[in-house]
């Protein structure tokens, strides 16, 4: 979603902003911009509607444009259209700025209120044009903020709600006699909903005031400055030592690198720094062509690392310190809850049945986007998981927040230190995915299914479930998952060629029994989201009782009108069902992908499209089956030249309901 970056410093500070808003593009947004404090105290102001490369490609312009041209208030850019509209202080961009500008803020908007355009992305200026103001979130008191402030007089150019932050905080700072920190604490005060806002004044020469509610943002020194990002990839190169903001904490940052935080009530805090555990290389392609690929590459190790310190092999037990529960309470809990979204939700799917499996415990995993809406019962007595690779999806953390009301522990499965989940659970437990940029989910769901995998096994055994030898069985069996999958990957031909088979699709159906449903759930999402072929997983069970209506018939006749069926076909009790099921598929004409274990020949007998995966005990069929299913829904995308970082209309985390 929306991005900010923002530096004050001793040297020029639009690379440092550009270099921050790309690195925050895999967030998904649809405009850019920036501000830019001048030497002679105004602000000048660059906004595209489109990528960054649009705003870069208009800095170039800018710069590239005769200095005559550039000269005084002359705006190099005519068609920014705010700046003409609003007072003295605010020009465009010109090539003396972007040379010389040491303090500026800059934003990826991703569009609430009112369209993706130049007037509505931010920065956002007050009447004046003196102070520019960037926002992530949502105001939600804002067509009520408007209205007064419109009645005294205010003009406003966009449809955003974040317009309101500028005039309130100009009308406060007029009040404040200048006190820019005072004038955004009582601007704060009067917002409700979600915000991360960064404002620069043009008469408060080399200094940024930055705040948060129920938005991320970080604060960092650098070596000649002071940086805050919504995202630590914007801030990574500059420094590995951050600050978290609590709701409505201020930072002050200022061009010599000091920084100072209040709390709500104006008093000075001093919040401990947190070192970011992953490198810039996290934040880099490393010789792939895109991150996703880099990302489903990185798997082996990332299992390694989840697993890694979990299990005792003297006492062959496995170990959760960091889960703030007693024995006596985990033999206490009588109900699980796993909230989640999207790919954490199908996380989710798996590790009830594990948990249900082996602690014989009642677990129910829902979708945290309706959780609340449904008066769920929980007490006191139930585990809360909640799943979230960003720590940051609104759905799940307003879960999570009545699951803390009812008295319910809430324990957080997150991959992101500092995250606001990690603010309102009992427990995290952190994967060890590092830093995810593509927008489809692959090795943060690998890792939330291991470490899924552990605390079932945990569970289990403090709840004297399971044997120590089945423990010991699984955890081994776990050790060899990062060398079978390496194993997947060095051999993509099937894959690849199966995908290709599937090229012309318009849409595909993915089918599969107990996990292997849910592998399916997982496959089908990652298809839609980054090839936006239509593709809907089921039960195999359930496709006699309505989804076979979907295959076309006229696959029987013609191969190129046979609709793709990606059958998952693991060892289990139903695989004599699953075959029968596929059967069926087939003699309604579809084309069957089979995903099957290594050396099945009942499977080859009936399709010629068959993936091979190594032999896993099926509770880590997961594990191993999921990827060739990322490897297939990228080649499909690739095929139909999509974008499989940023696929369209979607954004990395969601952070708005
Ligand atoms: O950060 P979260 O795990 O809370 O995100 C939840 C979903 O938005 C996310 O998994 C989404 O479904 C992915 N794009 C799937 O690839």
């Amino acid at each position: 979603m929306c991005g900010i970056v923002a530096f004050t410093g001793t040297s020029s500070t639009v690379p440092v902003l550009l270099n921050g808003l790309r690195r925050l593009e895999y967030r998904g947004y649809d405009s850019a911009g920036l501000a830019l404090q001048t030497r002679d105290g105004s602000l000048e102001i660059l906004k595209r509607a489109g990528k960054v490369a649009e705003l870069e490609q208009a800095l170039e312009e800018a710069e590239d444009a005769r200095p005559a041209e550039n000269s005084g208030a002359q705006p190099a850019d005519q068609s920014t259209s705010q700046p003409a509209r609003c007072g003295r202080h605010t020009q465009g961009v010109t090539r003396n700025t972007i040379a010389e500008a040491t303090t500026g803020i800059g934003h990826t908007r991703w569009a609430t209120h009112g369209v993706p355009s130049e007037d509505n992305a931010h920065p956002q200026l007050d009447c004046s044009g003196s102070i520019a103001v960037v926002h992530n979130g949502i105001i939600e008191n804002y067509a009520a903020l408007r209205a007064e402030l419109l009645e005294r007089g205010h003009r406003f150019i966009s449809q955003t709600d974040t317009e309101v932050v500028a005039h309130l905080i100009e009308e406060e700072y007029a009040a404040a006699h200048g006190d820019l920190v005072l004038a955004v604490r009582t601007t704060v005060a009067r917002l409700s909903g979600s915000f991360a806002l960064a404002v620069c004044h043009a008469d408060e020469p080399g200094m940024l005031v930055v705040t948060r509610c129920d938005s991320p943002l970080v604060v960092g020194r650098t070596k000649n400055g002071a940086i805050a990002a919504s995202d630590t990839p914007a801030l990574i190169e500059y420094t590995r030592e951050v600050y978290y903001l609590d709701d409505r904490d201020l930072a002050v940052l200022r061009e010599n690198g000091s920084l100072q935080f209040f709390d709500p009530a104006g008093s000075a805090i001093f919040p401990t720094p947190v070192t970011i555990e992953w490198t810039l290389e996290d934040a880099e392609r490393g010789g792939y062509p895109d991150f996703m690929l880099k990302e489903i590459h990185e798997q082996p190790r990332v299992i390694r690392d989840t697993i890694a310190g979990r299990y005792n092999a003297d006492t062959r037990r496995i170990s959760f310190d960091d889960v703030a529960l007693s024995p006596r309470e985990l033999k206490q809990i009588e109900r699980v809850i796993i909230v989640a979204c999207g790919t954490s939700y199908h996380a989710g799917l798996i590790g009830r049945d594990l948990m249900e499996t082996w602690a014989r415990v009642p677990v129910e995993t829902a979708v945290a986007s309706e959780f609340r809406y449904r008066n769920p019962l929980v007490t006191p007595a139930t585990l809360v998981i909640a799943i979230s690779q960003s720590g940051e999806t609104a759905d799940t953390l307003e879960a999570v927040k009545l699951a803390r009301l009812a008295g319910a522990h809430v324990l957080a499965i997150t991959n992101v230190v500092g995250s606001r989940i990690t603010m309102e659970a009992n427990t995290v437990l952190y994967i060890k995915a590092h830093l995810e940029i593509a927008v489809a989910a692959t090795k943060s769901f690998l890792a939330q299914v291991a470490l899924l995998t552990l605390f079932a096994l945990y569970l289990s055994q403090e709840r004297g479930q399971l044997e120590s030898n089945v423990v010991s069985e699984i955890y081994a069996a776990m050790e060899q998952l990062p060398r079978q999958i390496d194993g997947i990957l060095e051999d993509t031909g099937s894959i690849i060629s199966c995908a290709s088979e599937c090229g012309d699709a318009q849409t595909a159906l993915f089918i599969g029994r107990g996990v292997g449903a849910t592998i399916c759930y997982e496959g089908a999402l990652k298809l839609k989201e980054i090839s936006y072929v239509h593709a809907e997983a089921f039960s195999a069970g359930e496709i006699k009782h309505g989804p076979i209506a979907l295959i076309d018939p006229e696959g029987l006749t013609d191969p190129r009108a046979q609709t793709p069926v990606v059958a998952m076909v693991c060892k289990s009790v139903t695989y004599d069902k699953m075959l029968s099921n596929i059967e069926e598929v087939l003699a309604r004409g579809a084309k069957v992908i089979a995903v099957a274990t290594a050396g099945d020949t009942r499977i080859a007998e009936l399709t010629p499209h068959v993936i091979s995966i190594p032999e896993v005990p099926e509770c880590l069929s997961p594990l191993v089956a999921s990827v060739p299913l990322q490897l297939f829904a990228r080649h499909i995308a690739l095929l139909h030249g999509a974008n499989v970082d940023q696929p369209r209309n979607l954004a990395k985390s969601v952070t708005v309901e």
